[in-house]
């Protein structure tokens, strides 16, 4: 009998692409190794500590024995929480609506393993979040991408979108404000588009993990503004990652219809089960302690302001670099394609890496979300390392 041996991973995982990130973290760690200093520009998280009423509710959770296992959405107190978080933005949502995962990342991949399937298609734009392409092709689902303009600041139109919805189009995921660009949709917009999404039966995703973000006032547009006309077609993922600098702790939540929580909840219940007991305490009280959670939330919106004006002013300031202030978010995007021939690189994965070998300095080739012109730099890195990042990087374009 003749036993199989050689191993085979599955075509799933085979449709899975490396990142063009890859390349960049290699050469960051071999850096590293070698003892180098680098200024990493590349990482999208905040630089705060989590709050300290936060950590210590997270602290009396595992000393009271919080250490069980929950229901699999979430404790019952989270998800009221959460759905009267909602209900203060005006939409009426209970905790039968609501579902708590690990994450941001797990609740959209969550989503798009319940609603998407071969043969679908699904649409969104670029610039786009990383993971977006792989979660759909994981469900077996096709991207479909329609690119936003950079002459309308990347902000996602329905004039962009429409030319790319076809009959097999089942889904649509928006990101707002949006991973790299910043940009956030406007209000008229996004009830455009909604109307159109539903109207062709498109279930929408809507991504607003950096909803407090946004600069000079800039109000957040959100489904929740029209939930009335719109909430059995759409689901809206949220997390405690980026607004209570929690990305370590795991925590984010889905908010929809209620056949989508329930399949949602039951697909998680056969892979992670709940979100870690402890962070979903320490959430609780980001959650319901409203003041101390808005202070700390407004402290860290003034301190991004403060670098992204910097950022951007001295990113426009080198010579063939040009770099639009983000609506929100924490990255600043900017278009280095006209140094691209100078630099001797033909795109910006390895733009970047040569940024990286001979100024020292880590940002995210914009090829990762599906614009090659463009490169990410962080601002969620402290004053001085963004003062000497930009520094070095003015030095290394004029050296080219
Ligand atoms: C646009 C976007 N969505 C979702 C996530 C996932 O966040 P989480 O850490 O909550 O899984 C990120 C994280 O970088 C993001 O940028």
């Amino acid at each position: 009998m003749k036993v199989e041996t050689s191993l085979r991973l599955t075509r799933r995982v085979e449709s899975i692409r490396p990142s063009p990130t890859l390349a960049i973290s290699r050469t960051l760690a071999e850096m590293r190794r070698q003892g180098r200093d680098v200024v990493d520009l590349g990482v999208g998280e905040p630089d705060f500590p989590t709050p300290d009423f936060v950590k210590q509710a997270g602290i009396r959770a595992i000393e009271g024995d919080r250490t069980r296992y929950t229901d699999t959405p979430g404790e019952i107190s989270l998800r009221e929480a959460i759905a009267a978080k909602f209900r203060k933005r005006g939409a009426a949502v209970d905790s039968s609506r609501v579902a708590v995962s690990a994450g941001g990342k797990q609740t959209l991949f969550n989503a798009c393993q319940v609603l998407f399937q071969e043969g679908d298609e699904v649409l969104f734009f670029s610039p786009y979040w990383v993971s977006f392409p792989e979660m759909v092709r994981l469900a077996g689902a096709t991207p479909v991408i329609a690119p936003a303009r950079a002459e309308n600041a990347f902000r996602p139109t329905l004039e962009d979108l429409r030319p790319f919805a076809t009959e097999k189009s089942r889904g649509l995921i928006l990101n707002s404000p949006n991973n790299p660009t910043g940009a956030a949709i406007e209000e008229g917009e996004l009830a455009k588009i909604l109307a159109w999404a539903r109207d062709r039966g498109l279930f929408v995703l809507y991504d607003e993990c950096y909803e407090f973000f946004l600069y000079g006032g800039r109000p957040h547009a959100s489904p929740t503004d029209l939930w009335a006309e719109h909430s059995e077609h759409v689901l809206i993922s949220g997390a405690a990652s980026k607004t209570y600098a929690m990305t370590g702790w795991r925590l984010g939540w889905g908010v929809g219809p209620k056949a989508v929580i329930a399949a949602m909840s039951a697909y998680q219940s056969h892979s992670t089960s709940n979100a870690s007991s402890i962070s979903q305490e320490a959430a609780l009280a980001a959650l319901t302690e409203v003041e101390r959670a808005d202070e700390s939330v407004r402290k860290m919106l003034a301190e991004y302001a403060v670098r992204r004006d910097r950022i951007v002013s001295a990113l426009n300031a080198v010579g063939g670099v040009r770099c639009p202030p983000p609506d929100g978010a924490f990255y600043a995007f900017a278009d280095v394609s006209a140094l691209y021939p100078r630099a001797g690189v033909s795109g910006s994965v390895e733009f970047s890496k040569l940024l990286l070998e001979r100024a020292a300095v880590a940002t995210i080739p914009g090829a990762a979300f599906g614009e090659d012109r463009y490169i990410r730099f962080s601002f969620a890195a402290a004053r001085e390392e963004i003062e000497k990042g930009v520094r070095l990087f003015q030095e290394f374009a004029s050296s080219l």
